[in-house]
């Protein structure tokens, strides 16, 4: 059967604590990790038990919400103190994701003119609540923008997990897709398996079976050579972070996958809500590149395949240049062709 709505609540607040599906046990296990204060949302972030744009930026808004409610009986300095604490330290989780930045100034601005602690505590689980249901309206809007683009029958590729687990619910890319399907297309998904964490083959897979929608995992470098036998109608992608230019970074081999699409005339479409664009930053060159450990490239699950002591480099995000980009879709509609001037005209400076 063919199904198109999301089943998995990636994060949820239960009996005062934050829970997270656990990412790193799919597609084995589907448990939850609960999370009590902000330095442990803050691990989780790091330690990918959550990660995709949306959903860490809405985590960080429940870590700081969490630490209020957990030093709200302190004294006012002491609470102030902690809840500074907690913000530098879930800001220090991951650097690419602008989601993320862009829930603490949200969290911080919620609590301006709030000084009693229980007060500012409640204010900070409201503000967080807010952004939560907000990230599944807009993925909801990005979905029914999107799916006009995609046509009956379409065959989409993916790469990372841009869907329900990355987001508070729905997805971006993977959002469309339901969405399309939804509005009674027809459409499968060939899913990248993304090296070298493998959101593809753990996470894009087991979300997009566990709905129902079809799904079929390729190695990463098998996506030129079906490109090539007009196996692929179009290539559809989340964001990291998207420059004031347009430029947008997402994982690695995203930029390959742009090029190959100009090469083969496919479409290659960016889904990402507005709270994605970071209009400080002119260009993609000057968005922060995380680079994560070694071992996540010299193996996988406790098994290594290369040389010991061999030097190895994992930068986890790459850049697209708008120019490689057929549209952006964001909440408040698609833009074709994006640059400086149609995204400022959308997006207002965070
Ligand atoms: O390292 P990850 O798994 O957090 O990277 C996630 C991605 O690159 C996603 O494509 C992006 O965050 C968009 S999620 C809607």
């Amino acid at each position: 059967m063919t199904g198109s709505a999301s089943t998995v609540e990636t994060l949820r607040w239960r009996d005062g604590r934050l829970e997270l599906v656990d990412q790193r046990a799919l597609p084995s296990e589907l448990r939850y990790i609960a999370c009590d204060s902000a330095t442990a949302v803050a691990q989780a972030i790091r330690d990918m038990v959550v990660r995709g744009a949306p959903a860490i930026g809405c985590t960080a808004a429940y870590g700081v919400a969490l630490e209020a409610l957990r030093l709200q009986n302190q004294a006012p300095e002491k609470f102030e103190s902690g809840l500074n604490a907690a913000f530098a330290a879930l800001a220090a989780s991951r650097p690419t994701a602008i989601n993320l930045f862009w829930a603490l100034n949200r969290m911080r601005d919620a609590c301006r003119g709030v000084s009693a602690p229980r007060e500012v505590a409640a204010t900070l689980l409201a503000e967080a609540r807010a952004i939560h249901a907000a990230d599944i309206e807009a993925n909801r809007r990005m979905g029914r923008h999107g799916a006009e683009l995609i046509r009956d029958g379409a065959r989409v590729l993916t790469h990372c997990n841009a869907g329900a687990l990355a987001t508070a619910g729905h997805g971006t890319a993977l959002g469309m897709i339901r969405s399309a399907i939804e509005a009674g297309k027809r459409v499968s998904v060939l899913a990248n398996e993304t090296r070298p964490f493998l959101q593809g083959a753990r996470l894009t897979a087991w979300e997009l079976a566990q709905d129902g929608i079809p799904v079929t995992l390729i190695a990463d470098s098998a996506a030129g050579f079906l490109m090539s036998r007009g196996e692929i109608d179009a290539v559809i992608v989340g964001a990291d972070r998207i420059a004031a230019n347009g430029d947008a970074a997402n994982k690695i081999g995203t930029y390959p996958l742009a090029v190959l699409a100009q090469r083969h005339r496919i479409p290659f479409y960016v889904v990402a809500p507005l709270s994605t664009i970071d209009l400080k930053i002119a260009r993609g060159a000057d968005i922060p590149i995380e680079e994560r450990a070694a071992d996540e490239i010299t193996g996988f699950g406790g098994v290594r395949w290369a040389p010991q002591g061999i030097a190895a480099r994992n930068p986890v995000f790459d850049v697209t240049p708008a120019e490689l980009l057929t549209a952006l879709i964001t909440e408040a509609g698609v833009i074709a062709a994006p640059d400086g001037a149609k995204i400022a005209k959308l997006a207002k400076p965070a």
